[in-house]
């Protein structure tokens, strides 16, 4: 099995990807592009920014099976971290038997539906061109009480206190990758639909709150995350300085993906946009 990060060289220009919600055809649209956008890479990577799309069933892994099919007709590989919709049972049994079978560390990648497909656990670093990259997914389901717990929500996908302890307590990272965006971040949404149960916005803020606790302690100079399905970026100031904070759209949406040089972490815009995929 193929390591995806150290010791295989780092890689210069990846494909970093917002939300894809399970959306198989949007997802290998976006796949499909990588030999071109990525020309050049000995080793093409994408790397997803949560809720990639983890579900139960056979629809789960019908959705897994045709992703890992698009990466290997693409020769690409793609890393995700978490995000709030997955099915957190299957991550986590998935990479228990992982640990057990590979005699690997908890923190480490793990693979998925023939290897292509790498889940960054919470908390799992890495170093790209000297710089420290660390994963953290995670995030709070504003709509759960349209979902049925363990059904098609699941509890674990909150970052946990305990995650934040040891994700502070192993220090300083260059560049963090995450779903959540941190609550010093200031967006203003529309207003919330009448059936969202305030609780889970009190929830999310929370975990927002925890999510800044997490980068003022760990300090990065680049943020990247999903979860609010817009794309933007923003230098913000939060008292340790500047940090570069990028959002990427979700599926279906122009700013769902853009190419990311890791060797000068300058951004660009690919030109071309699956259309043709945009009504999924
Ligand atoms: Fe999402």
């Amino acid at each position: 099995m193929p390591d995806p990060v150290p010791p295989v060289p780092a890689p210069g220009r990846v494909l970093v990807a917002g939300d894809w919600h399970g959306n198989t055809r949007w997802a290998q649209g976006v796949i499909r592009q990588a030999p071109h956008l990525l020309a050049g890479e000995d080793r093409k990577i994408i790397l997803q920014l949560g809720d990639f799309g983890i579900w139960p069933g056979i629809p789960g892994g019908a959705y897994l099976a045709d992703v890992a099919a698009a990466l290997k007709e693409s020769d690409t590989w793609l890393l995700f971290v978490d995000g709030n919709h997955e099915d957190f049972d299957q991550l986590h049994a998935t990479r228990d038997q992982w640990v057990r079978d590979s005699g690997r560390p908890l923190l480490s990648p793990v693979p998925l539906a023939g290897g292509r497909i790498q889940w960054l656990p919470r908390g799992y670093r890495w170093t790209w061109h000297e710089r420290t990259w660390l994963a953290l997914g995670g995030g709070v389901s504003l709509d759960k009480a349209g979902r049925i717990e363990y059904y098609d929500w699941w509890p674990q996908e909150e970052i946990t206190g305990e995650q934040e302890r040891d994700v502070i307590a192993a220090g300083a990272a260059d560049v963090m990758v995450t779903h959540e965006c941190p609550g010093g971040v200031t967006h203003t949404f529309p207003p919330p639909p009448p059936w969202w149960n305030l609780a889970d916005l009190a929830r999310s803020d929370a975990h927002r709150e925890r999510m800044q606790r997490v980068v003022d302690a760990v300090r990065p100079s680049h943020l990247i995350h999903g979860h609010l399905h817009i794309g933007y970026q923003r230098t913000c100031d939060f008292g340790f300085g500047p940090v570069r904070v990028t959002g990427l759209d979700m599926d279906g949406q122009d700013w769902n993906y853009a190419i990311l040089d890791t060797r000068t972490m300058e951004w660009e815009k690919p030109q071309e946009v699956p259309q043709r995929y945009a009504d999924w």
